[in-house]
């Protein structure tokens, strides 16, 4: 028998669950076994990264008629069914029954009666955090340094999917990314070195401006696809360093950029299952490798050189923290912020999801003057 979409989209919520897989691994992975046709396989890609990330919203849906713990493949089916009928807005006919034929036997009753009670009781919200379907802290953190209009459009834009944006080059990279490249600023002939590199896209970029570009990563994997992407091109050298300790001379560089390690809250759209991924601890913990890589990097930066500092993530702890503590040196200045879709934010700027249908980021630039 050939597998259907729901099918398959049970097999990967339940590796997603069971063995922590990641969605954007496992989806592609399951899709690569099949004979699905392009509508069916959209429409997985669909199921899986919806339910994903509505996973909280679908748990409360079903909840709300369930008395006893269900096992995994059990409850991820009900995530399924809650998904199509409340996200999808699909008729209850299809989704109970069709989602009903994919679920365990032995549990075929109760999922379609708890599905049919879903698909005629619309649910009251016990708060923005389960509506959204974010961890709380989530919630909590970008409401509280975003306000809350901006925080909960940007929460609200982030479960949507998010637009394929093709570089000339053929390469898919974010709108986002592309403008903290040509953020950087690099002219012809400039020494750049980008200390956090991989994958590499941002440095490939800034390559393309006849900068010379010196890409470094901590990760020698990561490192390593980066040097078979640049491959053939002698001017984008690669090597694997901590930037914290970079091999590299002080003062010497044109253009110095911190594309740092980050919470990612700027990408959630991107990566379905990241929400329950990142810790609450996260944003604070990064914020102290940050402010390390960005102590080294100016010391990288010959005078009247740049330091240019992003994140695709929207907390304070990792943008306006590290600015606070960059503050404190009196032989860096900042730079106004570029035009467009940016809002300054302290003396850096941040790019909302909302604005320009984009990944969240965060960048900061300054002027070393002495
Ligand atoms: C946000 S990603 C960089 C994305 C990249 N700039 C691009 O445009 O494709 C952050 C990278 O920092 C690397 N990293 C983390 N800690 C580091 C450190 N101490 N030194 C250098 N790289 C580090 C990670 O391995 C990861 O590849």
């Amino acid at each position: 028998m050939t597998v259907t979409a729901r099918q398959l989209s049970l097999d990967a919520l339940d590796r997603i669950e069971r063995d922590g897989a990641y969605a954007n691994l496992v989806l592609p992975e399951l899709l690569g076994r099949t004979g699905l046709a392009p509508r069916d396989r959209h429409f997985a890609t669909e199921l899986v990264y919806g339910t994903t990330r509505m996973r909280r919203a679908c748990d409360y849906l079903v909840d709300r008629f369930l008395t006893r713990d269900l096992e995994p493949r059990v409850r991820n089916a009900l995530r399924l069914g809650a998904y199509q009928l409340h996200f999808l807005s699909m008729a209850p006919h299809a989704a109970v029954g069709e989602t009903v034929e994919v679920a365990p036997k032995a549990a075929r009753g109760l999922v379609n009666a708890v599905l049919r009670r879903v698909a005629s009781a619309p649910p009251t919200w016990p708060d923005d955090a389960t509506r959204l379907s974010y961890p709380d802290w989530v919630v909590d953190t970008v409401v509280d340094d975003l306000g809350a209009g901006d925080g909960m459009r940007a929460l609200e834009v982030m479960n949507t999917p998010p637009p394929v944006t093709e570089r000339e080059d053929g390469y898919v990279q974010d709108l986002a990314s592309q403008w903290v490249a040509a953020a950087v600023g690099a002219q012809p002939g400039d020494r750049v070195a980008d200390l956090c590199a991989a994958p590499g896209g941002k440095a490939l970029l800034l390559a393309a401006t006849g900068a010379r570009v010196v890409a470094a990563d901590i990760r020698p994997r990561r490192a390593g696809l980066m040097a078979s992407n640049a491959l053939g091109r002698a001017e984008l050298p690669v090597i694997v360093a901590d930037g914290v300790h970079p091999p590299l001379r002080p003062r010497s560089f044109d253009r110095v950029l911190v594309d740092a390690p980050c919470s990612g809250l700027g990408v959630l759209r991107r990566r379905p299952d990241a929400r329950w991924r990142i810790d609450a601890d996260a944003p604070a913990r990064l914020g102290a490798v940050q402010r390390a890589l960005v102590d080294a990097a100016a010391e990288l930066v010959r005078p009247g050189g740049r330091l240019v500092y992003s994140v695709c993530t929207l907390t304070d702890a990792e943008s306006v923290a590290v600015d606070d503590h960059l503050a404190d040196r009196a032989d860096f200045t900042a730079e106004p912020p570029p035009d467009g879709p940016w809002r300054p934010r302290g003396r850096g700027a941040v790019l909302l999801p909302q604005v320009a249908d984009t990944d969240g980021m965060y960048l900061l630039r300054l002027r070393r003057d002495g």
